[in-house]
């Protein structure tokens, strides 16, 4: 199929598309390289058009759901495709977190008639589908949705309530504690005045899972900062490199705002900080960087995956860009410790003891556990505590 790559309604591309195999042959033309996605531009800048194509077809595929993803076989029998690959371009390959789409190059269809944002759509069989645990196999789900395009490991998908869209994403497997770790983060962030994207938990299908607003509107893209220092960065210096890429494109308070994250991950022993967890979010219409995307997914954290009823770790390593390194190494990159009141975070502990327990008879928590978790919380707590007054 021979289509355009739209960004909005900007002509990136014209390029030739093989459905069946889900990539791109040939260019036949660039139209505008600035509206491409940032990991394309950076690499047509780089090596001209040598990689460019497969590029094209790596970030296109990358759009669909991962190969990875917690229970895919389950999910893609019960919406009857064979491939996550066969979801790409059934619903022009639309996101609820960019404006990137594929046009029919003969088609008049317009952004405006087709975009997600604008244009409801059925999530209640996809999130069925995803989620419950007694499927009806004889439904049959809608594809024309955003949920063919979200990324993550974590069983997730995208609805509407009043109006506004929502992400719903659940445990790992028969863990249960990452959508809760996301409401700890949103709770921290909102103490500390750190800006977040605010995690709250809704039970379906009689499981917990966190529920976020969609920080992205029609006008607007996350770019992680994965595509930000693609062929962009020295590998050994890409924290100072990134916060001036940031600085250098009028992000406001970019170093604050990146330090206010490794805080938080901190306090939350979050192993996942990877390159696809951050980043910022660009106006598609002006290109104009206009701020830092507000944390989110900060739920792999508080040792969840190392946890058991005996033992109790109360340090661990982080994601540092392209390394991983201790997290209290990591606050060595934390140049101003003073904004950091941590007495607002005096109840904390207590409060999320709460929250775990109100939801003890849908996610079978012991009580033991419970105590564990605010433990090494209250921990990691006063342990950050002792590193300011260090560094006062
Ligand atoms: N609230 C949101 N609004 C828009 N896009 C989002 C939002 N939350 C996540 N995303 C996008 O979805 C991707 C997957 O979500 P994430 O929370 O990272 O899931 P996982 O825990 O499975 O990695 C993110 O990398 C980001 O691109
Ligand atoms: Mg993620």
């Amino acid at each position: 199929m021979k289509c355009i790559l739209m960004n909005k309604n900007t002509e990136v591309l014209v390029a030739e598309y093989k459905e069946k195999l889900s990539v791109f042959t040939k260019i036949y033309e660039i139209k505008n390289i600035d509206y491409a996605p940032m990991i394309l531009k950076n690499e047509y800048q780089k090596n001209g058009n040598e990689e460019f194509l497969r590029q094209l077809s790596d970030w296109f595929k990358g759009r669909g759901i991962p190969s990875f993803r917690d229970d895919l076989d389950i999910l893609l029998a019960r919406i009857n495709i064979s491939s996550p690959k066969e979801l790409l371009d059934k619903a022009f390959g639309l996101s609820l977190s960019d404006q990137y789409w594929l046009k029919p190059f003969a088609s008049k269809i317009e952004y405006k008639d087709i975009n997600f944002f604008d244009h409801d759509f059925n999530s209640a069989d996809f999130t069925n589908a995803t989620f419950s645990n007694n499927y009806d196999f004889s439904l049959q789900v809608s594809l024309i949705s955003p949920n063919n395009t979200t990324d993550g490991r974590l069983k997730k998908t995208w609805i509407i309530d009043n109006g506004t869209r929502y992400l719903l994403k659940g445990g790992y497997k028969t863990e249960v504690m990452q959508p809760f770790n996301e409401v700890l983060a949103t709770m921290i962030c909102e103490k500390l005045g750190f800006n977040c994207t605010k995690y709250e938990t809704i039970v379906i299908s009689s499981k917990a899972l966190s529920k976020c607003p969609c920080f992205i509107n029609k006008d607007t893209e996350f770019i992680p900062a994965y595509q930000i220092l693609y062929n962009n960065c020295d590998k050994t210096k890409a924290y100072e490199e990134y916060i001036k890429i940031l600085e250098e494109n009028g992000i406001k308070d970019a170093r604050t705002k990146i330090e206010n994250m490794f805080i938080l991950d901190y306090l939350l022993l979050n192993e996942d900080r990877h390159l696809n967890n951050f980043g910022i979010i660009r106006d598609v219409n002006t290109l104009k960087w206009l701020d830092v995307a507000p944390i989110f997914d900060s739920g792999q954290a508080l040792n969840i995956i190392d946890y058991n009823d005996e033992e109790m770790i109360i340090n661990g390593q982080g994601r540092f860009f392209y390394t991983t390194l201790n997290f209290d190494i990591i606050t060595h990159y934390i140049k101003d410790f003073n904004r950091f009141d941590l007495s607002k975070l005096d109840n904390l502990p207590e409060e999320f003891a709460s929250l775990l327990h109100k939801y003890q008879n849908i996610t079978k928590m012991t009580d033991r556990r419970i105590d564990k978790i605010c433990t090494l919380l209250l921990a990691r707590i006063n342990k950050l505590k002792g590193i300011i007054n260090d560094n006062l």
